[in-house]
């Protein structure tokens, strides 16, 4: 099933149990101090959550576009190493304002995914929450009594606070969850090591894809828990697991999701994708996952920039342009190109991408030449300091060259062991260290 398919089935389904179906908010977040980017899809409910705005329509559902670009797995330094981690990712959800509460949630849920996805129940695990002493909050044996009916009990399984109690940050909305897991080994593989050992332990093939969250509390700044003034549902499933999943893919990157521009790369640098580890098919992922998380920025009103969101932004181009660059031989513009394609593909359900679509690729463009030209010089500068510096690279220069030219200090590495040339580490970590006040944080 195709992601636009994927789309449509999730509306029809929460459209047919009353659900009001809603633009995603944009991806930027301008008014909310404490954040830079939507990064799940309550973000725009908050204060609904909270009772400190009116209820409309007590059932919603969307996909929302979010951007995870720090925390502890979201580093952008490893997006495009693995084959599920995203900057930019559409959150499937459906929301109860004070109506519907566990019971349905996790009905719908269940008859959504085998029913109407067909997933098979046997590759399916439920966790939820297993309680805690610190909150002083019991197991959530209401959400375990409305499993039970839907699938064989050693498939449920207890898990901590860490994994098991969403919050949307240090304070604000919060309560128990459950979480819908899938395994997607092989039968053989299934059959050494049941999958049930596998849940939450970080193996790219069972993996989390649906978040129930039973919001009832307010964390408060002391750390205390206020119970809200009414019981909500929160619920949000990544759309590029679930195309994973039903598309028998093992890697996000082989879903349509990306194969879409991963094909058009593969044509712009005469170059096979070959879904492995290897550099080439690291930057080929890399580009195709930094190139929505950069078009959407911009049909938001996000530029790339030298501060705040729009730096990160910018780093994020930057990161595909230099992957283009270093392993993909291609020393020209041409993301640009690319962002035609996303148009073409997400445009009809966004329809920001199609309004904006001649900015989009404006951006994009003018920020490839910019930043290829610095490559350039960069390079130009590498070249007289290799012809000064024998076999060890004094660290001040590389650091230099990436405080003054902007040139990227792994591409210095990557060149200077390509030419068999050894950086001098110390005065590097020290000329960072002596900088490092005047780094631009990720997160306001
Ligand atoms: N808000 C929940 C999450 O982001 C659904 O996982």
């Amino acid at each position: 099933m195709e992601s636009a398919k994927i789309r449509k089935v999730f509306f029809d389904f929460f459209a047919s149990k009353g659900h009001e179906i809603v633009a995603s908010a944009p991806m930027v977040v301008k008014d909310d101090p404490t954040l830079m980017f939507t990064n799940a899809g309550m973000n725009q409910f908050k204060d609904l959550f909270l009772g400190n705005s009116v209820v409309k329509d007590p059932r919603v559902a969307n996909s929302q576009k979010c951007l995870r670009v720090s925390g502890k797995h979201n580093d952008l330094e490893e997006v495009g190493v693995d084959t599920y981690h995203h900057t930019m990712f559409e959150m499937l959800g459906n929301w109860s304002f004070g109506d519907y509460f566990k019971k349905e949630a996790i009905e719908w849920a269940w008859e959504l995914l085998t029913e109407h996805y067909k997933l098979e129940k046997d590759r399916l695990y439920i966790t939820y929450f297993e309680g805690d002493k610190e909150d002083g909050l019991p197991a959530d044996e209401e959400a375990v009594s409305y499993w039970k009916p839907l699938i064989d009990e050693d498939r449920i399984i207890a898990c901590d606070k860490k994994d098991n109690f969403w919050e949307m940050g240090e304070t604000g909305p919060c309560g128990p969850c459950s979480e819908i897991h899938i395994d997607i080994r092989s039968d053989a593989d299934r059959a050494v090591t049941p999958g049930k050992e596998l849940v939450n332990q970080d193996h790219p093939q069972v993996i989390e894809i649906w978040n129930l969250v039973f919001m009832e509390f307010n964390r408060m700044a002391d750390r205390s828990l206020m119970p809200l003034p009414n019981k909500h549902i929160d619920t949000g499933m990544g759309l590029e697991r679930l195309a994973m999943a039903l598309q028998d893919k093992t890697s996000n990157y082989d879903t349509d999701v990306f194969q879409y521009y991963i094909n058009e790369i593969e044509k712009k640098s005469s170059k096979k994708y070959q879904q492995s580890d290897s550099k080439q098919d690291v930057a080929m992922r890399v580009i195709s996952d930094h190139l929505r998380a950069v078009s959407f920025s911009i049909a938001d009103g996000q530029l790339p920039s030298n501060s705040g969101a729009g730096y990160v932004i910018r780093r994020i181009l930057r990161r595909a342009i230099r992957y283009a660059f270093s392993f993909l031989d291609i020393k020209e513009a041409f993301i640009y190109e690319l962002s035609a394609k996303l148009v073409e593909h997400m445009g009809e359900f966004f329809p920001e991408l199609e309004k904006n679509k001649d900015l989009i690729a404006k951006v994009i463009k003018e920020e490839e030449e910019g930043f290829l030209r610095t490559l350039d010089k960069g390079i130009q500068r590498l070249e007289e300091l290799f012809a000064n510096s024998g076999d060890t690279l004094d660290g001040k220069s590389a650091f230099e060259l990436y405080d003054t030219y902007g040139f990227p200090i792994d591409l210095t590495a990557l060149i200077a062991s390509e030419r068999g040339v050894s950086i001098d580490e110390q005065p590097l970590i020290l000329s960072f260290r002596s900088k490092r006040n005047a780094h631009v944080p990720l997160e306001r």
